[in-house]
Parts: structure tokens; C-alpha cells; sequence
């Protein structure tokens, strides 16, 4: 899905996205759970586990424990220069295939022949896929003025260098000319492989910067930018930490889990505390799950079902992003006159891991994909990635640009601004703004 927040009106008839799935296979994994004490509440992880950089003699949160097995320098999934991010050798050309099959086997022949988890769709609608987010950018920005573009996690730098293809080929020659582009990255070879791909075009290079760093981090940021500008992030939502609230039942308030190691071993627990992190209350409070939502829910319930739920307890699992509620809150305080598009999948198949929105955590091994039904198990040869829930992202967009009524309802002294947000299936926002023609295979092109 693609959600599309603009600080101008957008398009009548914009509308709509077609998210293609790039289906990995996902066998089957034991339930983890292993003993749930009535004091300590515990969760034990697989023996295998054995990494102890990642949880240290202090107990951590779990959105930290992810930031570790995806982002460390040393041992992080994306800090390795192959794999992550998948990039074709050449576009794919699918007005040549006949229909889905042909898609499908061609699909299956270039994960074979790469090592990599993944093929995002810019990568593989290149260069259609930003083409399409370009034409979107040029058709609803103010273009009397200079265009400031940011990209959040750019990967190979290939949706930078095909937005600034198009514009360089399409906009009047001054919005090239004097266009900026700034790409954010957390990993320093991801960054160094962006500048290697916007520079095969020589004259994007003095338009074109990368700074290496955690978008999430305020202090990266330096000074507020009060000019307007767009930002654009493509599958990083996914990949932003979470955390991990847990009830042992349907009416106990929620806690939030923590990580420790056991003593005297390599084993790690989960502990279970009531809800006191800040970024945790937050995002609980806007998701409506917090203890006043849960008080007042709880004098709605019968005496009845309170006794059944305490007698046939079904503990519950709420994964909820912090992660993506802590970049929002960044870039509405770096850029409070930013427009945004976010790309990215509001549905996996066959997750294992449990709860609410939970991760599919998923290795390539020798060619072949393997999904764990622990999230403890990834240890830096793992993507940990959410489907994300564009209705939830709405509301905490609209929470942090201070727009929503939770927020207006405070003694907030931040001006309220008004946002407009559309979300698109992939389909029907390549429809809009892309070139059809381009995109769909022959079988396709003659469907009605
Ligand atoms: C799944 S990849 C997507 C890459 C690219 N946007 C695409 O669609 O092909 C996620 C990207 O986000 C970057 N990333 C994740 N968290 C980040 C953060 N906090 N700050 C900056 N970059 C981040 C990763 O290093 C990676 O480049």
C-alpha cells in the first residue's frame, strides 16, 4: 500500500496501489512458549539462542533488541554490504511476458540467481515504480519553488536515481536545476552503494547527498527546516523496531516486555512490567490500548465474562510500532512542512511469530528461505520485518503533526495543521502516475 500525505489538495482522481507479493516460503515452528510463572511472568527462549552482545547484564526493551539484530554495526542484518536489498541487473520488461505465469517464472529464476531475501517493488518495477512516485511529486508540489526532496532508508539508491532521471528529463529545467536531494541512511554500506548508483548520472551528483545516520535520532537533524519539502519511505516502515506489550488474559491490564539474560546462562527471558516507557505509553494510548481504554472497557464487561477470562486465560501479544511513532514525531519536528509518501506491505502471508501485528522473521540460507517462529532466534543473519497498518500509521501521522484530536485536545502550544492523506493499493497508484503500459504483462494489457 502506499500512503500518500500532501500538504497541498491532491488529485480527484488519485485514488488507489497494486502491492505485488514477492512470496518467501514459510515452513512451520513450534509454539515458543515455555512456562509462564504467576510472579514473574517469563517467557524462555530456544537454547540455541547463544548471542549475548545483543542482551547485555541490563535488561532491555524488546524495540531495543531489534535495533541490534538489524542495525548494529558489527552483527546487524543491514550492516552487511550483499543481501538486504536485492538490485536487478537490468529492468524487467513486462509487456514482453505473457501474463502472470511468465512473471512468476522469471520471478522465481532471478531468486535463484541472487542470494538475497528480497527484491522490493522499486527494484523491480525500476524505473516505472519511481517514476510514478516522481510524477506524484511533480503534479502536487509547488514547483515556483525549490524542490527539496529527503528519502528515509534508500537502499541501493536506486528510487533516488530513477526520481531524479525523470525529473532531469521531465520538469522544466530550473526544478532540475536547482532541486536537492537528501538521502538518510542507517547503513553506512547501503549509503556508500546510493552514492555509487545516483553517480553513474554525473550531474545528479551536486544535487545528491547522503548522510549516514539513524533517521529516528533528533540530534541528526540540526536546526528545524521550515521550508516545504517531501519525504519518502519505501519498505522501511517494516523494518522500523517495535515493541511488545503482553496480558495474561482478556482483562488484565497490558505490561510491556523486557529482555534479560538468565543467570549463569546464554538463555533470554522475557519479563513483563506495567506499562511506564514513555514511547510504549504513547503509542499504546493512540492504538487505544493503554490502561484508560482498558479500565473503561473493563466497567463495560460483565462480572461473567471477568471470571471466565480469569478461568480460561488467553494471554495476548500486541506488537506496537514505537519505532515508526519515534521517526514521525522526528520528521514532523525537522520538517514540519514536509509531505510524505510511505510505501509498504500492509499484509504478510504466513507469519509464525505470535501476537498482533508480529514480524515475519526470515532467513536465506544456500538458496533456500527459512521463517522463525521466535523472534529471539535472529541474530543478524535475519530480516525482522511488520506489516504495517496504514490506518494505524494515519493516526499516529495525525497524532504527531499534532493534527488529531487526542493531540488538539491537549494544552499542546504546537499549531494544529491540517493533513490530508489518501492510501493506495500499489496497482492503482501505479495506474495514476506510472505508465501502464510499461508495468503490466501482455496478458494483462488485453484484460478488460
Ligand atoms: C527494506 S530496505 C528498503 C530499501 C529501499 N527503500 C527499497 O525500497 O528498496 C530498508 C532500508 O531502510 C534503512 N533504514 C532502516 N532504518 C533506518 C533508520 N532508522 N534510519 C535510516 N535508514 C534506515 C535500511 O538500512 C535500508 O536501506
Amino acid at each position: 500500500m502506499v500512503l500518500v500525505n500532501a500538504r497541498k489538495p491532491l488529485s480527484a482522481a488519485l485514488r488507489a496501489v497494486a502491492y505485488t507479493p514477492f512470496t518467501p516460503l514459510h515452513p512451520s515452528f513450534p509454539h515458543p512458549f515455555k512456562s509462564l510463572g504467576r510472579e514473574q511472568l517469563r517467557w524462555t527462549t530456544s537454547p540455541a539462542f547463544d548471542s549475548p552482545s545483543v542482551v547485555g547484564d541490563d535488561p532491555i526493551l524488546v524495540r531495543d533488541f531489534i535495533r541490534s539484530a538489524l542495525y548494529d554495526p558489527d552483527h546487524g542484518y543491514f550492516s552487511k554490504r550483499a543481501g538486504p536489498v536485492g538490485v536487478l541487473d537490468k529492468s524487467i520488461r513486462f509487456n514482453q511476458l505473457q501474463g502472470r505465469s511468465a512473471y512468476m517464472h522469471l520471478l522465481d529464476k532471478l531468486y535463484k540467481q541472487h542470494d538475497i531475501a528480497w527484491f522490493t517493488p522499486v527494484e523491480l518495477f525500476k524505473p516505472w515504480y519511481a517514476h510514478g512516485i516522481a510524477e506524484a511529486i511533480m503534479r502536487t508540489a509547488d514547483l515556483s519553488i525549490p524542490l527539496k526532496i529527503y528519502e528515509i532508508g534508500g537502499g541501493s539508491g536506486t528510487c533516488a536515481k530513477c526520481i531524479m532521471d525523470y525529473i532531469m528529463l521531465n520538469a522544466p529545467p530550473k526544478v532540475y536545476n536547482n532541486m536537492k536531494y537528501t538521502s538518510v541512511e542507517i547503513s553506512p554500506s547501503l549509503a556508500q552503494r546510493q552514492l555509487e548508483t545516483v553517480g553513474e548520472v554525473q550531474s545528479h551528483f551536486s544535487r545528491f547527498k547522503v548522510e549516514c545516520r539513524d533517521a529516528t535520532d533528533r540530534s541528526g537533524w540540526g536546526d528545524v527546516k521550515s521550508y516545504p519539502c517531501w519525504v519518502i519511505m519505501l519498505e522501511v516502515l517494516d523494518n522500523l523496531p517495535h515493541d511488545l506489550i503482553f496480558s495474561p488474559n482478556q482483562v488484565s491490564p497490558w505490561m510491556e516486555v523486557w529482555l534479560e539474560q538468565n543467570h549463569g546462562s546464554l538463555q533470554i527471558s522475557e519479563a513483563y512490567k506495567p506499562l511506564q516507557d514513555q514511547l510504549i505509553s504513547k503509542c499504546a494510548k493512540i492504538i487505544g490500548l493503554d490502561n484508560d481504554h482498558a479500565a473503561e472497557r473493563n466497567r463495560l464487561i460483565s462480572a461473567a465474562t471477568k471470571v471466565w477470562s480469569k478461568a480460561f486465560p488467553k494471554p495476548q501479544r500486541s506488537w506496537i510500532p514505537t519505532g515508526c511513532l519515534q521517526l514521525l514525531e522526528v520528521l514532523h519536528w525537522a520538517l514540519p512542512k514536509m509531505s510524505l509518501i510511505a510505501s509498504d506491505f500492509s499484509y504478510l502471508p504466513d507469519i509464525k511469530v505470535p501476537g498482533d501485528r508480529a514480524p515475519l522473521v526470515s532467513t536465506k540460507k544456500s538458496g533456500c528461505t527459512k521463517d522463525y517462529s521466535n523472534y529471539l532466534d535472529a541474530k543478524g543473519d535475519a530480516d525482522i520485518f511488520f506489516p504495517t497498518d496504514f490506518w494505524l500509521l494515519e493516526k499516529i501521522d495525525h497524532y504527531c503533526s499534532g493534527w488529531s484530536n487526542e493531540h488538539t485536545g491537549s494544552r499542546s502550544s504546537k499549531p494544529v495543521k491540517k493533513r490530508r492523506t489518501i492510501t493506495l493499493d500499489t496497482a492503482a497508484f501505479m495506474e495514476e502516475f506510472g505508465l501502464p503500459i510499461k508495468t503490466k504483462a501482455k496478458w494483462l494489457q488485453s484484460t478488460p
